[in-house]
């Protein structure tokens, strides 16, 4: 959590021109504040294209369950693809792809709609049907989002993994949603060399599994083995009988589950729906990154695994009818100017990324981006994490030559869309914090009773009333939604975030109070990765803190505790410190690369409480390297100085 510096820059007024033609505009504000309802029925109506109209805009009876819309039909893809080409953009292009090692394709509305439609019959003939789910395990290229349309199109509930993460995270996915189809490839291209995807699918429904077919498609050519299951994704393609027909479904259809880490072990499936989340993710798309679908070209470089790919990928500035650009591998291959480069090719105008990659190209030196023509860049974004005010400043005058507003977006997966943000041509900016709920949201920061703190107080964030974006709940599991979101205040969202309002009023997002932590944008449980330490032979109880780290945010800190019969092995140093090294790995194996620790402590013992509750906070001061605060409560209060004896050997 980083403090306020004194004094912040700022604030930066809109530009009168930058104002005079934004999308989002003051009346917005005066619009939401009037009828919130009826300015939400208004987006919907006017955003999306519905096959029947709804009835009535919010059904909260079923709270903490919404159903937003009722009575309302549309389909998601025909929103997504087909009316853009009905509408005459069927030659606007949606998707400029660019392939790591240089392969590029510029997919129109019109390719979009016959792919999709193509891919919606191949699961047809795998036997997929209206609500049945399909796992989605793909690298960025397009067919990521082909995919989740074609699901979309036939009524499928999708479950994108992220590419990311091991096989055994898949497995759990899979059997939690208990797909029926994946979707996978050969591979995908990372850091200059083919990366391989089909051999964890094909380790992730090994033995019982609800997979029946697995779709396989060509990317890096590179061998795979084709079992009884698969079926390469252009034969499938080539043999199925497109879905040209626009079935209509509910507005509270299921669109998609997205697995997110909690403060347990076990991932939550993050259910949302179609209508709300569809109209949320569009228009706060349209209002708050100003996409002008004609002119504008917009990039988030996000990954299609995460939240921020599904609803500022695929779903938001599709629906909006945008062209964007997608690119599959990372920002230094081959060289650290390639996203400039990118930007300046293509005439990215919108350019939406991660606090944690701006301070590693900070790093990288302002040297870099200035070899390029950035002048298309008129709008900046930022996600996943607080922005300090350093790294939102340099982004702002190296990226958006010293003018561009920069939009700090506050959200989670579960919200579904962007919650709290400036509106670029309306709010004076303050470098640092998401400032305020976007119209028709209502945030608050409230005590521990819930109370609205004054101006210049902290406390945690909630959301006071339902939105249509919101999660709809955790799969297959009402009470741990309830009692996750619903029961730390009555009658309010509790978000998991610490918040500061400042005398000014702009909420400051400070990070999440609970175990969850925030590693370059990504959540990761501490409890997951604990477990994962402790299914390792030697490993008897293991701790896991998230401590501070310069560009990522926060680090992955682990304290374990050797096995009885492992210490002896492990005595000396240099076998301590190839244990260390196989404890990283065997989380990356377990979870994935993101959850590998930056560093493995071997102590004696762990601070706990009489009631042997770890004391994590004591554990953080060890990883950020200060003194150990008060101990007193610890069972035996001389533990800490026993660990940072033991550290400093
Ligand atoms: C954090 C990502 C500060 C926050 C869209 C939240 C942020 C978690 C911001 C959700 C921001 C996201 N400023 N913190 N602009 N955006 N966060 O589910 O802790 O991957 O609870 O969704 O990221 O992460 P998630």
């Amino acid at each position: 959590m980083s403090e306020t510096p004194d004094p912040t820059p700022g604030p930066f007024p809109p530009s009168e021109a930058f104002t005079a033609q934004a999308v989002g505009q003051a009346s917005l504000c005066e619009d939401a504040g009037a009828d919130r309802l009826a300015f939400w029925a208004k987006q919907a109506r006017e955003r999306l294209t519905w096959s029947k109209d709804f009835d009535e805009v919010l059904d909260w009876s079923d709270a903490p369950v919404a159903k937003w819309f009722v009575g309302g039909e549309l389909n998601v893809a025909y929103n997504c693809a087909d009316r853009h080409v009905e509408a005459g953009n069927g030659e606007r292009v949606a998707i400029h792809f660019v392939g790591e090692p240089g392969d590029e394709q510029a997919i129109t509305y019109a390719d979009l709609t016959e792919r999709v439609q193509r891919a919606a019959g191949a699961l047809r003939a795998a036997g997929v049907e209206a609500g049945d789910r399909v796992a989605i395990y793909l690298p960025m290229i397009p067919e990521a989002v082909i995919s989740m349309l074609a699901c979309a199109r036939i009524g499928a509930v999708h479950s994108v993994v992220f590419g990311g993460f091991s096989a055994d995270a898949l497995r759990t996915r899979i059997a939690d949603g208990e797909a029926k189809v994946v979707i996978t490839a050969d591979g995908g291209y990372r850091r200059g060399k083919p990366s391989a995807l089909k051999p964890d699918v094909d380790e992730a429904v090994s033995g019982e599994t609800s997979v029946q077919r697995v779709l396989v498609v060509k990317r890096t050519g590179e061998d795979v083995t084709m079992g009884d299951k698969d079926m390469w994704w252009d034969e499938a393609l080539e043999a199925a009988e497109p879905v040209v027909e626009v079935e209509s479904f509910d507005a509270e259809h299921p669109l998609f589950i997205l697995y997110t880490s909690g403060t347990t072990g076990k991932p939550k499936g993050i259910f949302h729906t179609s209508g709300g989340y569809l109209t949320q993710a569009a228009y706060t798309n349209a209002v708050v990154h100003d996409v002008h679908p004609d002119t504008d070209v917009y990039w988030c470089t996000a990954d299609v695994g995460w939240i921020t790919g599904h609803s500022y990928i695929t779903y938001g500035p599709l629906a909006n009818g945008a062209t964007q650009v997608m690119y599959e591998g990372t920002p230094d291959t081959p060289h650290q100017g390639r996203w400039w480069e990118i930007i300046a090719d293509k005439k990215v105008s919108i350019f939406y990324t991660a606090p944690t990659a701006i301070r590693t190209c900070m790093k990288w030196g302002e040297e870099i981006p200035q070899e390029y023509d950035l002048s298309s860049i008129r709008v900046l974004g930022s996600v996943g994490e607080p922005i300090n005010p350093e790294a939102w400043m340099w982004f702002r005058d190296v990226i958006g030559a010293g003018e561009a507003p920069i939009v700090d977006t506050w959200w989670q997966t579960e919200t579904g869309a962007i919650m709290m943000s400036p509106l670029p041509g309306v709010t004076a900016l303050v470098p640092g914090s998401a400032q305020a709920p976007v119209p028709g949201i209502t945030a608050d920061v409230v005590d521990e009773e819930g109370r609205s703190v004054p101006n210049g107080e902290s406390g945690y964030l909630v959301i006071r009333d339902p939105w249509p974006s919101m999660l709809r709940g955790i799969w297959g599991d009402r009470q741990r939604y309830e009692d996750t979101y619903w029961s730390r205040f009555p009658d309010m969202y509790f978000a998991g975030d610490g918040a500061k309002r400042d005398e000014d009023g702009n909420i400051w997002v400070l990070g999440r109070v609970d175990d969850v932590m925030n590693v370059s944008g990504h959540r990761l449980s501490t409890s997951e990765i604990e477990s994962a330490l402790v299914s390792h032979d030697t490993v008897a109880e293991a701790a896991v803190v998230g401590a501070a780290d310069e560009t990522t945010g926060q680090a992955v800190c682990a304290f374990v505790i050797l096995r009885e019969e492992s210490r002896e092995n492990y005595a000396e140093d240099a076998a301590r410190e190839e244990l260390v090294q196989e404890l990283r790995t065997h989380v990356g194996r377990q979870i994935g690369p993101i959850a590998k620790p930056r560093q493995v402590l071997v102590v004696d013992e762990l601070p706990k409480t009489r009631s042997g509750k770890i004391m994590r906070r004591l554990l953080k001061d060890v990883a950020e390297g200060r003194e150990a605060g008060d101990a007193t409560t610890l069972a035996d209060p001389s533990v800490m100085a026993q660990i940072q004896a033991g550290l400093k050997k």
